[in-house]
């Protein structure tokens, strides 16, 4: 196969795809994979700790829940799934990283329509390490973020891998030297980053946080700092919020499970509050990472 890593081949890394491991380099899916043709496809991202899986439980109904609202069942028994991703961590000897997973449709001559009669699903897993020093320097210094508008389609609360409209805003935002691009609807409302779900601490220190529709993915790593927040009494309001009230916020952070909770410093070049992480955020994250920890242990 040709290689894909511009001759540095991942040493060592092993895919899952259909039911094989392979060498990570030499993995891949058919032409007519409809996950590539077309993005009929789905997927999940879960943070390893300690060589576990944080938040699985979650990780697989939202996977579930994604699958059914595009007409597709689980590709196979959620036992046999966490097997297969417990086994994708173990073959890549890793301590801490990210198991990726992606569900496609199948392959099958190209034609838009869903077929009458379903392809076998595609299923790949992929795992990786992280860079954990960059991420603590994340978590301590905070990070800046732009803004751009939201041109995603009407169901970002399907986790499908059709991601160019997140791709091209995190590529403005890197671009423009920050971490993140805040999405923006068309009536100025914040809905999420581009990987991320967005909040803001406002002057009377309660976290706010965007509420649940088809504008947003439904974040495990949010719904885990909502139970996380409720039980510290930390008064939280689930609602939309401008670009003006996050510009005069007191805090803003962010959360995903590639990241937990990260505090947001500025947004276009304005300072959040002192522009340096707030208290609130330090204390959500600290209480998300226990939280991690009970669950893990
Ligand atoms: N992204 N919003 C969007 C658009 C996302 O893609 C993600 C996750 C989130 C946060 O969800 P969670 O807390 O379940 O990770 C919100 C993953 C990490 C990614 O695409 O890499």
């Amino acid at each position: 196969m040709t290689d894909h890593w511009n001759g540095r081949r991942p040493a060592g890394r092993i895919a899952y795809v259909n039911g094989r491991y392979m060498q990570h380099g030499d993995a891949g899916v058919h032409v007519e994979d409809r996950g590539l043709q077309l993005g009929d496809a789905v997927y999940e991202v879960c943070r390893i700790e300690n060589g576990h899986l944080l938040d699985e439980e979650e990780h697989l109904d939202r996977l579930e829940r994604s699958l059914g609202e595009i007409e597709m069942a689980m590709p196979m028994r959620r036992g046999a799934l966490k097997l297969v991703m417990a086994e994708t961590v173990r073959r890549n000897h890793l301590r801490d990283g990210l198991l990726y997973l992606q569900v496609t449709r199948g392959a099958l001559k190209r034609d838009h329509p869903i077929p009458e009669r379903a392809p076998k699903p595609t299923l790949i897993m992929t795992a990786r390490g992280m860079d954990e020093a960059a991420l603590a320097r994340r978590h301590a210094d905070g990070i800046s973020v732009i803004v751009c508008p939201d041109q995603r389609w009407g169901r970002c609360d399907i986790k499908t891998t059709q991601l160019l409209a997140n791709l091209l805003a995190k590529t403005a935002a890197r671009r423009a030297g920050a971490f993140e691009a805040w999405l923006i609807d068309g009536d100025g409302f914040v809905t999420e980053g581009t990987s991320t779900n967005v909040w803001i601490v406002d002057g009377d220190g309660r976290v706010i946080t965007r509420d649940l529709s088809h504008a947003i993915l439904p974040g495990v790593t949010r719904r885990v700092i909502l139970e996380a927040a409720a039980e510290a009494q930390i008064p939280v309001v689930e609602r939309r919020f401008t670009l003006a009230e996050a510009l005069s916020a007191r805090e803003a952070f962010m959360s995903s499970a590639t990241g937990a909770a990260i505090p947001v410093t500025s947004i276009d070049g304005k300072k959040i509050g002192d522009g340096k992480p707030g208290p609130l955020t330090r204390r959500v994250a600290e209480l998300y990472a226990r939280r991690s920890q009970e669950r893990l242990s």
